[in-house]
């Protein structure tokens, strides 16, 4: 490492290293003991205060959060987050917002246009009659006017209620991407939380195949952009017009196809007994229960069209989705699976879902066309499909692959006073740099030499830029390119 400070530097630099380290060491900080404990008074006066007639609009912060003097102290709170829920404390926000620049690099390549929701919705959104998981897992509660509302657990219900509302000043087709929190009350496994982000591509007004073609095609480009390759994962296809087209055989009503469809996605879930004894209890007769079990083993398109014949859209649909896979590049990605399903009642056509390749890990990923959700909201039915995409399977994904990124925090520049009184001065070059597009990590306090060099290190600093009293009388300041360990001093205004 090169040496602190060269000869070439200031007379007014170097007494800075000559003072004892005692006198410059930073001071030891304590915690205050109201930050790790919670004060019952000032607690209920927070809570008083929100349930107040103006709605907790009066009293300022600190007349909430000053602890009075003679507070009673109660136990520690729980510093872990609720269970199945995260925090995200920089080295885990680095990660997070990598995934999301990726999620938005891909969606701004695709020309998708960005959306949000809330997150709390209303719970008549999310409520479906064909027993789906989801249902029961749902975080829901009554609101202070005695509204039933609910977290959201999946984003689509929330695009299908904005669409309506927006009805016709809406231009189709709608290409739209959101990245949104959702809550699902679930059994937690390696990848399913009770909270998770949801990278969501839906496009609305396109009836053909080209739409959920131009959707997986997205998810390969992501794929791509983080180095996971077609031999890691793979996808999954079907329609649900494969067993709409089976149910019809068997004349089985088509008001019982959602429920149906909820009963199959369970397969891998469950003992096949249960799952028979369940399509029986629908209303399927044996016979229609034991062909629909066979068309979903199915693994071959070939073989899928032998059996229901050429003539269906399930076929021409496939078909046309594996012929665009060729055409987008992506044909070693995909393949038929009858069994694909999917949990969710809404959809219509054509379902795909993510998977990686050695088996270990739940769906990485999973979408599919549902062309009449809007109307079960009593909208105008749009065509439209799209896909979910979580953060947490992903993650586990790239830890076994090796592929998590190394983030470190990185500031351009850090930039100290070596004497009190040039505080201000430092905040001027800190604004100059920052108004010229440079990050400026701007030490607040007088601090050693030593702390300032450990604190560029962590902080990947690339300059270190010192302002001595010698050198700011003839208004200029000290570099050190702390790569090369190079230094000069420079004019404040030279600086670029
Ligand atoms: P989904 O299959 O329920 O579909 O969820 C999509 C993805 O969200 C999953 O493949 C997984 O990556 C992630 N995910 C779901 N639940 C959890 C969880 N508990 N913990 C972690 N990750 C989870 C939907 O939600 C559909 N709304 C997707 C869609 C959009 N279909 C059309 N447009």
């Amino acid at each position: 490492m090169p040496p602190l400070l060269s000869p070439r530097l200031s007379s007014s630099l170097k007494p800075l290293l000559l003072l004892s380290q005692s006198s410059l060491a930073p001071r030891k900080f304590q915690i205050p003991r109201q930050l790790v404990s919670v004060k019952r008074r000032a607690f209920s006066s927070l809570a008083s205060e929100q349930s107040s007639d103006n709605g907790g609009r009066s009293g300022g912060r600190s007349g909430a959060l000053s602890p009075s003097p003679v507070a009673e102290e109660v136990q520690r709170i729980d510093v872990n987050p609720p269970k199945g829920t995260r925090d995200f404390p920089p080295e885990d926000m680095r990660l997070r917002n990598w995934l999301f620049f990726h999620f938005r690099e891909v969606s701004r390549l695709f020309g998708f246009e960005e959306v949000d929701y809330p997150v709390l919705e209303s719970e008549a959104l999310f409520i479906r009659k064909a027993g789906e998981e989801i249902r029961d897992q749902l975080y829901c509660f009554e609101d202070r006017g005695n509204r039933r509302v609910a977290l959201r657990p999946e984003l689509t219900p929330s695009l299908a209620r904005l669409v309506i509302q927006k009805g016709k000043s809406l231009s189709f087709p709608l290409k739209w991407f959101a990245i949104g929190q959702c809550w699902r009350y679930e059994r937690m496994t390696r990848g399913r939380r009770r909270e998770h982000y949801q990278w969501n591509m839906d496009v609305l007004g396109v009836p053909e195949v080209t739409a959920e073609a131009e959707l997986i095609a997205s998810i390969v480009a992501f794929f791509k952009r983080i180095g996971i390759t077609e031999s890691d994962v793979g996808f999954k296809v079907s329609s649900r017009k494969v067993l709409q087209e089976v149910l019809r055989c068997y004349s089985v009503p088509e008001n019982l196809f959602g429920k149906v469809c909820i009963i199959i996605d369970k397969i891998e879930k469950i003992p096949i007994d249960e799952i028979k004894r369940e399509l029986n209890a629908t209303g399927l007769s044996e016979e229609a229960t034991e062909g629909l079990l066979q068309v979903l083993s199915i693994k071959s398109l070939t073989k899928l069209e032998e059996i229901l014949g050429g003539a269906g859209e399930a076929i021409a649909d496939l078909k046309q989705l594996f012929s665009l896979a060729e055409k987008f590049g992506y044909s070693e990605w995909i393949q038929f699976d009858a069994s694909v399903v999917r949990g969710l009642a809404y959809y219509t056509g054509i379902v795909f879902e993510g998977f990686d390749r050695e088996g270990k890990l739940r769906a990485i990923c999973g979408g599919g066309r549902y062309d009449r959700l809007l109307s079960t909201f009593g909208g105008d039915d749009v065509p439209a499909c799209g896909f979910g995409f979580g953060d947490a399977v992903i993650v586990e994904l790239l830890k076994e692959k090796g592929l998590v990124p190394e983030l470190s925090l990185e500031v351009e520049n850090i930039v100290c006073a070596l004497d009190h009184d040039l505080q201000a001065v430092a905040a001027t070059v800190a604004t100059k740099l920052r108004e010229k597009g440079q990050s400026v990590d701007l030490v607040l306090e007088s601090k050693p030499l030593k702390w300032v060099f450990k604190r560029a290190a962590r902080t990947n600093a690339q300059r270190l830029i010192l302002v001595g009293n010698t050198e700011w009388q003839r208004g200029m300041v000290v570099v050190k390119v702390l790569s090369s360990g190079e230094q000069y001093e420079i004019k404040l205004d030279e600086l670029e």
